[in-house]
């Protein structure tokens, strides 16, 4: 699957980005959520997120970087949204969270920084229906792929396939379709990409090749 992270896109065509995601092959849109306090960036909030999910035809992907994500649990299920993915590093009470987004009706996610090992998720992963693993430090988009991910990658299969999990697992941050072919090839689920479908001449073309890699 593709979700096109608009946190590339121009902000001053929000809704024409959309609609172009719309027509597009993508399969989610992912939005980031920043606070300047548990990444060093802001971005948008729930006042934008409402107009985006308004317009949009696609599930939305909310990943968010800010602490105590728990306080927001509403907001994001009054989007109308299934997936709520917050940070392994921003919950100190994780498994109470992930049950909390579970009884509000949506789908726990939880994502795992660059130098979070996944297997701090031994214990979880039974309870999570998709699992993120950061590629590039949080906070910002158009960084390079740190190439430990793949290894990240294959070692969280390895323990979904022992745990009988059914977790999907998703890949955010450098990607590309070099970079996704090899993610592809390791087991990632799910692609996020921002500056290479928003930077593209033919955006929706780069969700097409993205999607048949
Ligand atoms: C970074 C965000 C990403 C970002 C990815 O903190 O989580 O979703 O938009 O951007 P690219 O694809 O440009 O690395
Ligand atoms: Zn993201």
């Amino acid at each position: 699957m593709i979700a096109p992270s608009i946190l590339s896109a121009d902000f001053a065509r929000l809704g024409e980005e959309i609609e172009m995601i719309n027509r597009s092959e993508a399969d989610w849109i992912h939005a980031d959520v920043m606070d300047g306090v548990f990444v060093p960036n802001l971005s948008f909030g729930f006042p934008v997120l409402k107009s985006v999910a308004k317009l949009s035809q696609k599930p939305l992907d909310i990943h968010l970087m800010i602490v105590n994500p728990e306080k927001f649990i509403p907001e994001v299920k009054a989007l109308g949204t299934y997936i709520m993915n917050v940070h392994y590093e921003a919950c100190t009470h994780l498994h109470r969270i992930v049950q909390q987004i579970r009884e509000s009706g949506m789908q726990p996610a939880i994502t795992v920084n660059p130098a979070t090992p996944v297997s701090l998720l031994k214990d979880i992963i039974q309870e999570v229906y998709l699992v993120l693993i950061m590629s590039v430090n949080p906070g910002f988009g158009g960084q390079k792929f740190i190439e430990h991910s793949i290894e990240k990658v294959c070692e969280l299969r390895e323990l979904i396939e022992k745990t009988n999990s059914k977790a999907l697992i998703e890949v955010d941050g450098g990607i590309n379709k070099e970079t996704g072919t090899r993610l592809v090839t390791a087991g990632v689920d799910v692609l996020v990409a921002g500056s290479v479908i928003f930077k593209s001449e033919k955006p929706e073309k780069t969700i097409h090749d993205l999607k048949n890699l």
